[in-house]
């Protein structure tokens, strides 16, 4: 069992750092492979519980090794205060190493994110500010910078120089900002070079040379496939690779060292910003959900935008990421509904679709068709085992594992460690 990867099979914000806590003990490496401070996990042990947005969720394991894979976009300013918060909790955070090939968030990708969306208008796709878009769109046009461009002086301040050149001339005639002088960005950037260096590594060769020897390594997305720029809600989606090809490009390590592909699944199903939403709530029930379930962005503080299970971006899942397990989590949220509807498949202009739509105009076209299961009442928070959940429960989880096309091999019933059903072991 070498490499595992646990990703987001909707639209973020499924539990996938509690999920990788909970493999975090078992595991030698856990791995961040796409995205950046645009994520918010959360870990809860015990009494205490941490938000993480740029490290992985491995760090509060003792035993293991997180990583910033080379896929990553890193605000290096976000990195040190979080790495700072952690400490302060006493966590050990000496182990982190970084790829010296992932991209920086610079303060002009962050100015620049906050200014596209707002020239957007009623457009925008409601991203986290954070800079992630046009740090990525800086990669792939090749003017961006690099960790390791903090430790050449000469290098870095004529790569700032090539990105800002064209950038100053938008800022300030398209946006009407002011321009960002290269000295007062190459010094920020100079300042951090020093606290970075020593987590700095080839993370590649470490990652596969640890795979070589049998070690076991656990590659943790951010946001989820239906975020993915090449298989989600395109254009409302987040601007890396969530899915499972991502790990791969996103760590340098080959698709054949990788055995198990986890996706991990609400039981009903949330989104942040906008984009379509076929089973979105924009009553009561959809209230209920977000109150019960606690729906407020880990990262920005918006209020998540709340549905029923959608079986159709499940089963969308497990094709475009090869799953092999699902982790189905907060299944206690939906104690209490006397019914659950559950969406089976589409109708789109009159005719019924049972796969995602490739296409943009019928996706905004789809409206759900639902079936409904019995629910039920009983606390769920203490079963340990699946027989423990009562019987409606059951089978609410069994008709989710039919449509969604891979076993469940885990059940979230609360939000702690402890609070989880295991069917299956992941390792
Ligand atoms: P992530 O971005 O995928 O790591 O998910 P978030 O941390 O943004 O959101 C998931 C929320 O649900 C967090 O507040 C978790 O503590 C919580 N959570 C995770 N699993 C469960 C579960 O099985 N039950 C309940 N009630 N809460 C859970
Ligand atoms: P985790 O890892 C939910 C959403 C934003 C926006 C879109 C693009 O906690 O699941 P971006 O800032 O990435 O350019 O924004 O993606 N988004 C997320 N939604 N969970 C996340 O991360 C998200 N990261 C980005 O709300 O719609
Ligand atoms: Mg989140």
């Amino acid at each position: 069992m070498p490499a595992l990867v646990l990703l987001g099979a909707q639209w973020g914000d499924e539990g996938k750092g509690k999920a990788t806590d909970l493999l975090g003990g078992s595991v030698d490496y856990v791995v961040r492979y796409q995205g950046g401070n645009n994520a918010g996990h959360t870990v809860v042990v015990g009494d205490q519980k941490y938000a993480l947005h740029l490290l992985p969720s491995g760090i509060l394991s003792p035993g293991c090794t997180p990583v910033i894979g080379n896929g990553v976009v890193v605000d290096p300013a976000v990195l040190l205060s979080e790495l700072s918060g952690l400490a302060d909790r006493g966590v050990d955070t000496s182990k982190l190493l970084i790829s010296g090939n992932a991209h920086l968030i610079t303060p002009y990708h962050t100015t620049i994110d906050k200014v596209s969306e707002r020239f957007l208008g009623k457009r925008k796709i409601g991203t986290t500010g954070r800079g992630i878009g046009p740090a990525y769109a800086d990669k792939i046009n090749r003017v961006g910078i690099r960790v390791q461009d903090l430790f050449d002086e000469s290098i870095l301040r004529q790569k700032v120089e090539a990105a800002l050149d064209s950038k100053n001339q938008v800022l300030a005639k398209l946006y009407n900002r002011r321009a960002i002088a290269v000295d007062q960005v190459v010094e920020e950037l100079l300042g951090y070079a020093d606290r970075l260096g020593g987590y700095v590594a080839d993370t590649t060769l470490v990652l596969n040379n640890a795979i070589d020897q049998g070690q076991v390594v656990l590659f943790e997305g951010g946001q989820g496939t239906l975020l993915d720029v090449d298989h989600g809600t395109y254009p409302f989606v987040t601007s890396s690779n969530p899915t499972a090809g991502g790990a791969c490009t996103g760590t340098g390590v080959g698709p054949t060292k990788i055995s198990r592909v986890i996706g991990i699944l609400k039981a009903y199903t949330t989104r942040v910003g906008a984009g379509p939403f076929p089973t979105e709530l924009h009553d009561e029930d959809g209230e209920k959900l977000r109150t019960i379930g606690g729906e407020r962005g880990v990262t920005t503080g918006r209020d998540r935008r709340c549905g029923w299970f959608d079986a159709v971006i499940a089963r969308y899942a497990t094709r475009v990421n090869g799953l092999t397990d699902f982790f189905l989590t907060k299944l206690d949220v939906l104690t209490g509904w006397e019914r659950i509807p559950v969406c089976v498949a589409y109708e789109i202009d009159g005719k019924r679709v049972e796969e995602l739509p490739y296409s943009q105009t019928d996706f905004h076209h789809a409206k759900p068709v639902y079936e409904t299961l019995p629910g039920w009442s009983e606390d769920i928070t203490q079963a340990k085992t699946f027989d423990e959940l009562p019987k409606n429960a059951q089978k609410y989880v069994q008709a989710l594992e039919e449509m969604s096309g891979a076993p469940i091999s885990a059940i979230g019933v609360g939000p702690g460690r402890d609070e989880t059903i295991q069917i299956n072991s992941f390792l």
